[in-house]
């Protein structure tokens, strides 16, 4: 990490097994040609496309994911929670009143010492636990983070457009990064605001992209369609990672270049028939 800069990948929600395969397989060879010196990985569907367990976050640990990021899915196994309260480098949201942390400071080795936060929104989201308000929430961790580093990113997990461009504009100046996740749709609105935030309403998803939001095309029509429950199962074709990388002056926190990151798994397709 020698230079001025360091450059972080931020991928978008990682979906179940085709997702786990995409980072295993295509991770390492991103990082040596993009230099990326830090990886953070939304996992809130990593596991069976709803939810995180040790097994699955270990998985990511290993394939060189540095911080886990997660999102209203983090309750959907019961150890989770657990998970999350031994495990710093997975986070929950930090107005949620659950155990574990929302923000922490990582040290990727090299002196320089990274703040993450990660918050979830209020509009359109089911609210499963007892929340706080999202922007004050976030706004006090990046303030206590700041105190420590000048660097700090921000997952803003949330479905409506409004409320991360709102958080964007909230945290410009404070943090170096404010990126959004949950859609599982990239956007191509990537920029960085008057105040050296960089912004990017959603990073995407990182999974199968042959569905819908990563699930398969047939169920989630004919649950449109005919208002009937079908399961939903992990689509598997087109796995491509989506996200954005920020290059991050390490002396000020200001993001110097944000990027759009798109990287599509050769052959793209899951062929294992069973398991998560
Ligand atoms: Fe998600
Ligand atoms: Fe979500």
């Amino acid at each position: 990490m020698a230079g001025k800069t360091i450059r972080v990948l931020c991928l978008g929600d990682l979906v179940g097994r085709p997702g786990r395969r995409g980072v295993r397989e295509c991770l390492p060879g991103i990082k040596a040609a993009h230099r990326i010196d830090f990886t953070i990985v939304n996992v809130e569907n990593a596991a069976n496309g709803a939810g995180i367990r040790r097994k699955e976050g270990e998985e990511l640990l290993g394939y060189g994911v540095d911080v886990m990021t997660s999102g209203d899915h983090i309750m959907d196994y019961p150890e989770s929670l657990e998970y999350a309260e031994k495990e710093y480098r997975l986070l929950r949201p930090v107005n949620y009143d659950i155990p574990g942390r929302g923000a922490w400071i990582f040290d990727p080795g090299s002196g320089v010492r990274i703040g993450v936060v990660n918050a979830c929104g209020h509009v359109f989201m089911k609210e499963r636990c007892p929340t706080s308000n999202v922007f004050h929430a976030t706004l006090d961790a990046v303030e206590k983070l700041r105190e420590e580093t000048p660097i700090v990113l921000v997952d803003i997990h949330a479905e409506a457009t409004s409320e991360k461009v709102a958080m964007g504009w909230h945290l410009d100046g404070k943090a170096s990064a404010v990126f959004g996740s949950h859609t599982h749709v990239q956007t191509a609105d990537a920029q960085v605001l008057p105040g050296g935030t960089g912004y990017l309403t959603d990073l995407g998803m990182t999974g199968p992209h042959m569905g819908v939001i990563g699930r398969d095309v047939e169920p989630v029509l004919k649950r449109f369609t005919t208002n009937e429950k079908h399961y939903m199962k992990v689509a598997r074709g087109g796995i491509r990672l989506t996200g954005a990388i920020f290059e991050i002056d390490v002396h000020s926190g200001r993001c110097a270049h944000v990027e759009l990151f798109s990287h599509s798994l050769e052959g793209g397709q899951d062929d294992a028939d069973e398991g998560p």
